[in-house]
């Protein structure tokens, strides 16, 4: 790599200028790497348009897998679920998992809620009993001077449902919130919400200043800051499957019961509610199936990331998101899982395969979404799980991986054939396949 430089005026270039800055200052073959970036440009100058303005300083786009997760019924209703990951395994697992529990009366989803919130942190210097007193007409002013903005959202069945003044003066001197609840349909709603807030701000600072009553430091408040709080752990959605433990069927070539199954499954279950390691590991495969749908739907999977982790810490320990039992003779495995997700607005419509992807699963509201993506991380869950407690997840895993060792190694059609007969009863490494290759190689050049 060449010595980076400083660079001013950066974001002004055109987007070939950016991409040959880039390969000239960076890489010793630019030419190569300028031929390499552009060759993963849209066709379609017009949609490579869309892609360049999803964000800032774009030279070119990075493609993942774009798979499909077919016979996930919920609720009844067949669904076949886009997963965008990169990860080997994962779109097969939930894709068995699925299959699974189709013949065992499938998935189960419910919306809890739908609530999200906003905060407007503030300072205010005077007697908080005199803001309490007066908090009903500073909310009734906050409704009026939000009107513009919540017009459109009110008629669709959304909009600012509550007000909250919280006094958080035990915390750090002179410290409010003002926590608001919102309904955003079918959007995610963040700039919806943001912009509710941001006007509440000013409405907050003008109702005070405006304060006959208040002397002059009362009427001075400091806005901190306005934002939307990614914590929605009232919006919630709970997905679940659950059978007579002998419909589970045998395991491991038929040599593990469906009780012991049962039994193992719930146990680890129970090792991820009170291990942290443990827990963090169960959740990320929980989030290998949500954040697919949410890449693929367009939706924001850092938001829905960061939020199920703090659910998942509610209680003070991190813990596992899902749950499973043995009761009365029924398994039953479920997720709560706090999902903020739109199927109108940002992304869902401008990224051509986000639009497909809501369109093969029948243009679903929000609360459907939220039941779909909640359904395909307990499926994945499961196919997790169930392969721990049995025979482990490395055979599936490897095999899997074989194609993208065989990939890496620039292993040839004919050798890719030699590398997986050899490699099907035996163990995978990236070492032992690169070693054999060698051999391959070296035998061909000796003929
Ligand atoms: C790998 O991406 C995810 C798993 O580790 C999840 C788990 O251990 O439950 C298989």
């Amino acid at each position: 790599m060449k010595k980076p430089k400083i660079v001013s005026g950066f974001s002004k270039l055109s987007k070939r200028r950016k991409m040959l800055w880039l390969a000239e200052n960076f890489f010793a073959n630019p030419e190569e790497v300028a031929r390499e970036l552009k060759s993963f440009w849209y066709g379609d100058p017009q949609k490579q348009k869309i892609f360049d303005e999803f964000s800032e300083n774009t030279v070119s786009n990075f493609y993942l897998p774009y798979g499909v997760l077919p016979n996930l019924e919920i609720n009844g209703k067949l669904y076949c679920v886009p997963m965008v990951i990169e990860e080997s395994s994962v779109v097969a697992a939930a894709s068995s998992a699925a299959k699974f529990w189709l013949s065992r009366g499938g998935f189960k989803a419910e919306i809890i809620s739908t609530k999200k919130i906003g905060q407007v942190h503030f300072e205010w210097k005077g007697d908080s009993q005199k803001l309490k007193y007066l908090f009903s007409s500073l909310r009734q002013r906050i409704f009026d001077d939000t009107q513009h903005i919540t017009a459109n959202m009110r008629n669709r069945g959304g909009g600012i449902s509550s007000i909250e003044l919280v006094d958080l003066n035990h915390l750090e001197p002179h410290y409010y919130q003002l926590k608001i609840t919102f309904e955003t349909c079918d959007s995610m709603g963040a700039n919806f919400i943001n912009s509710v807030l941001e006007e509440t701000s000013r409405s907050l600072s003008s109702f005070v200043g405006e304060q006959k009553e208040f002397n002059k430091d009362e009427r001075e408040l400091t806005v901190i800051m306005s934002i939307l709080s990614n914590f929605t752990p009232d919006c919630l959605v709970r997905a679940s499957v659950e059978c007579p433990v002998e419909e589970l069927g045998t395991f491991d070539d038929g040599t593990m019961d469906p009780s012991t199954f049962a039994y193992k499954f719930v146990k680890a279950l129970r090792i991820a509610h009170l291990d942290v390691h443990r827990a963090t590991t169960h959740n990320k495969g929980i989030f290998n199936g949500v954040d697919a749908v949410a890449l693929a739907t367009g939706n924001d999977f850092r938001a829905i990331e960061s939020c199920g982790h703090t659910y998942a810490s509610r209680d003070g320990q991190y813990r596992s998101l899902s749950h499973a039992e043995v009761k009365d003779g029924i398994f039953r495995f479920w997720l709560d899982l706090p999902l903020a997700v739109g199927t109108v607005g940002g992304l869902t419509s401008l990224h051509p395969l986000a639009k497909r992807s809501l369109e093969m699963l029948g243009k679903p509201s929000a609360d459907e979404l939220m039941m779909i993506i909640a359904s395909t991380g307990l499926a994945q869950n499961f196919a997790a799980v169930r392969s721990l407690v049995t025979t482990g997840i490395q055979k599936g895993h490897m095999k899997m991986h074989l194609m993208n060792i065989l990939n890496h190694l620039e292993a040839s059609e004919k050798e890719a054939f030699e590398v997986l007969a050899h490699f099907k009863d035996r163990l995978v490494s990236f070492t032992a396949v690169r070693e054999f290759l060698v051999v391959l190689r070296t035998n061909k050049a000796s003929v």
